[in-house]
């Protein structure tokens, strides 16, 4: 890479706000981002714990409402407004089992957590980027929303599949406006979020946690690459996309899978 590129990669005098940035590829983004010299903000419901924390934190439940525009408030009085925001909170919190086992409650907290919370999120910290013309929003989704295993994942698959959508209409109404507004579809990360999954998986399947593993791998079809991804690795992207460097690109979804996807 030469000098100029990567200066084109430097985030130096933005400010970006990762959601869920306190763990697995959200805390993995924030410190990317904050290694490129932006000024980060996370937030989660809980603090990490952690007094070194190198980033602003803000304590919120994203998943509800009349929370949301205080923490926006916060957020434009302190800071006013940001330059990078990615929605990164989401995950399977419903059971496996297929249409008879999910209630509407399970989908209605599956729709809230993957796909309400971003819309809630870009409708508020939005007109402050289109006032400025500059902005970039990244939606973290995943390849299950374009690979639906009914057994396991139904419902988040589904939210995650609308989020792809919503994204991709984002991106087309924004795209004369300054604001860039892209995809991120990872398969299988290890997470904190994954190993309790896995965990779980193997002690009510009676089998070890390696061969719960390998099982989820076999399930989507096995990765090329046979391993998970690092959240390192979905970070890496991420810097990028946020980054000048990346100034042509808006509504695409990015796979990042160790090549798992299994069409072209
Ligand atoms: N891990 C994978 O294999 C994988 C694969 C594809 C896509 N993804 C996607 O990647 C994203 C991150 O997943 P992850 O595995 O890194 O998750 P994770 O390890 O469970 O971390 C989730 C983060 O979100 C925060 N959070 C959870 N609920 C929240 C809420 N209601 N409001 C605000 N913050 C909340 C958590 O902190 P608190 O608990 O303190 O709130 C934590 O910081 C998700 O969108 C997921 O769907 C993950």
């Amino acid at each position: 890479m030469n000098n100029q590129q990567n200066m084109e990669t430097k985030l130096e005098g933005k400010i970006a706000l990762v959601t869920g940035g306190t763990k697995g590829i959200g805390k993995a983004i924030a410190d990317r981002l904050g290694q490129s010299g932006a000024n980060v903000i996370v937030t989660a419901r809980n603090h990490p714990g952690n007094t070194d924390l190198q980033h602003h934190f803000i304590a919120t439940d994203l998943t509800q409402p009349k929370q949301v525009s205080k923490f926006v408030n916060g957020i434009n009085e302190k800071f006013g407004g940001i330059d990078i925001l990615v929605n990164n909170i989401g995950g399977l919190t419903s059971p496996g089992g297929g249409f008879s086992t999910l209630t509407d409650e399970h989908w209605e907290n599956e729709l809230q957590f993957n796909l309400l919370a971003a819309i809630r999120l870009d409708r508020e910290l939005l007109p402050k980027m289109l006032e400025q013309k500059s902005g970039v929003i990244i939606h973290i989704s995943t390849t299950s929303a374009m690979q639906p295993l009914w057994d396991v994942n139904m419902a988040y698959a589904v939210s995650k599949a609308a989020l792809n959508s919503y994204s991709k209409a984002l991106a087309t109404e924004v795209g004369s406006k300054g604001v860039r507004v892209l995809t991120v579809s990872p398969g299988p990360v290890k997470t904190p979020m994954m190993v309790e999954f896995l965990q779980g998986y193997a002690k009510t399947s009676g089998i070890t946690f390696e061969e719960a593993s390998q099982n989820l791998m076999n399930k989507i079809g096995g990765i090329p690459m046979e391993r998970m991804a690092e959240p390192e690795e979905i970070a890496e992207l991420v810097n990028f996309l946020v980054s000048p460097a990346a100034s042509y690109l808006t509504g695409a979804n990015y796979v990042i899978d160790g090549g798992a996807f299994p069409v072209v």
